[in-house]
């Protein structure tokens, strides 16, 4: 099966109902982080010079439906999508209503329209029929641009696919293609990176992964869990006495694969979980009973290095320490720089995404560096399961009527 692509499309003085996820970071109804709005608008800026008029629709927050207050309305963001695309947008206060297709239909080529929070329609996270068919009004042409939502089963991201013509825009496309290349199809030796504090949110990536791809560095808390399974002593360090069936189950899995599992030999340990801490650094066995592990070791730095050393792909989702706190950022910062390095040097593609991942990168200061950086969290994370995002699902069964 194959998806369409806009940019393929003939757009001119076509309505575009176009799903963004403009889902951005904000603190006292001040965005803090553009790099959605950025992304989206970079690749709208060419559609709209080609004469498409956009209608965009986006989710921002969990709000309850019909809890209209400022604090999630989207309009606020107008200013920066405006900026970013280059023209001015104008708002509809509904996504759903006649007066909403009115706005729609007064867009001239090469204009936009934003439109109210899709989640105040309780239609929306239900995957309405009905209310998908009110959102199919307001274009003539679907297109989903929003890979950070494609886990949701939504009416703007699954329904409304089905109803109109469908096509992928262009970020969706550009973060599928990174993607693939990481996982689908990638150039070998790949390892994967992954850290974070719980085994068991995790479980389904790791067991996925291990099954795929050549190695497969643990580090954060979940490192912890692995090392317990081994009967090492955790003091007072995080772990899940619960999942010890669950690494070894991982293990096998990695082992009939032939995937290699690297764990830390060595750890920097703190009685308390605060900022320059008195650290110390022991051997993976070592734990003291009244200390905490933190962060990888040197040791497990030099081998994670020399792991990543050979490798022609990096994919990485999780911190391999407490990274937000120094000096416990060290293992996390100083990896990242090698994986960069490589991918500066041209030896590796390297992809990373999922929560707290880009904050890492951001931490180290290497994100530029890497092939690709999805700002996709949970869709990430599904994406590394191997999942079918019913997002894409729905424009690979649509593509055959675009
Ligand atoms: C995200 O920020 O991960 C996406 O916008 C999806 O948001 P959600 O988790 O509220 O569905
Ligand atoms: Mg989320």
């Amino acid at each position: 099966m194959s998806i369409a692509h806009i940019s393929d499309m003939d757009v001119t003085g076509k309505r575009l109902v176009v799903r963004a996820d403009l889902n951005v970071p904000t603190e006292g109804g001040q965005i803090t982080d553009t790099t959605r709005i950025d992304r989206f608008a970079a690749g709208m800026r060419p559609l709209l010079a080609r004469g498409a008029r956009l209608v965009i629709l986006t989710h921002f927050g969990r709000p309850e439906p019909n809890e209209l207050n400022s604090s999630f309305s989207v309009d606020k963001f107008r200013p920066a999508l405006a900026e970013a695309l280059g023209v001015p947008v104008r708002f509809s206060d509904v996504c759903a209503d006649d007066s909403a297709v009115i706005l729609s239909q007064q867009l001239a080529n090469g204009e936009a329209l934003l439109c109210e929070n899709l989640r105040l329609n309780p239609g929306e996270t239900e995957n309405d029929p009905g209310f998908a068919a009110q959102l199919a009004r307001l274009g003539d042409i679907y297109v989903n641009d929003a890979f950070s939502s494609a886990h949701r089963a939504h009416a703007s991201t699954e329904a409304l696919a089905r109803l109109l013509p469908a096509a992928a825009g262009p970020l969706l496309v550009e973060e599928l293609a990174a993607l693939g290349a990481a996982l689908d199809a990638p150039r070998r030796p790949s390892v994967a990176i992954v850290g974070g504090a719980k085994v068991s949110t995790k479980i389904a990536v790791l067991k996925h992964l291990v099954q795929r791809l050549d190695a497969v560095i643990i580090g954060g808390g979940m490192a912890n869990t692995f090392l317990f399974a081994d009967g090492a002593p955790m003091g007072k360090s995080l772990h899940e006495a619960d999942q010890v069936e669950t690494v070894r189950e991982i293990r096998r899995l990695a082992d009939k694969a032939g995937c290699s599992l690297h764990l830390p030999q060595d750890v920097v340990v703190a009685r308390e979980f605060r900022a320059g801490a008195d650290s110390l650094v022991v051997a993976a066995g070592d734990c003291p009973a009244d200390a905490m592990i933190l962060d990888a070791g040197p040791k497990a730095l030099a081998a994670f290095q020399t792991v990543l050393s050979g490798a022609r792909t990096i994919l990485w989702n999780g911190p391999l320490g407490a990274f937000e706190i120094p000096p416990f950022d060290v293992a996390t910062v100083e990896l990242a720089r090698s994986a960069a390095e490589r991918t500066r040097q041209g030896h590796a593609v390297s992809v990373a995404g999922g929560g707290d991942t880009v904050a890492a990168l951001n931490a180290a200061g290497v994100t530029q560096d890497f092939t690709y950086v999805s700002t996709a969290g949970g869709a990430f994370l599904e994406w590394l399961e191997g999942r079918t995002l019913p997002g894409i699902a729905a424009l690979n069964g649509a593509a055959a009527a675009a």
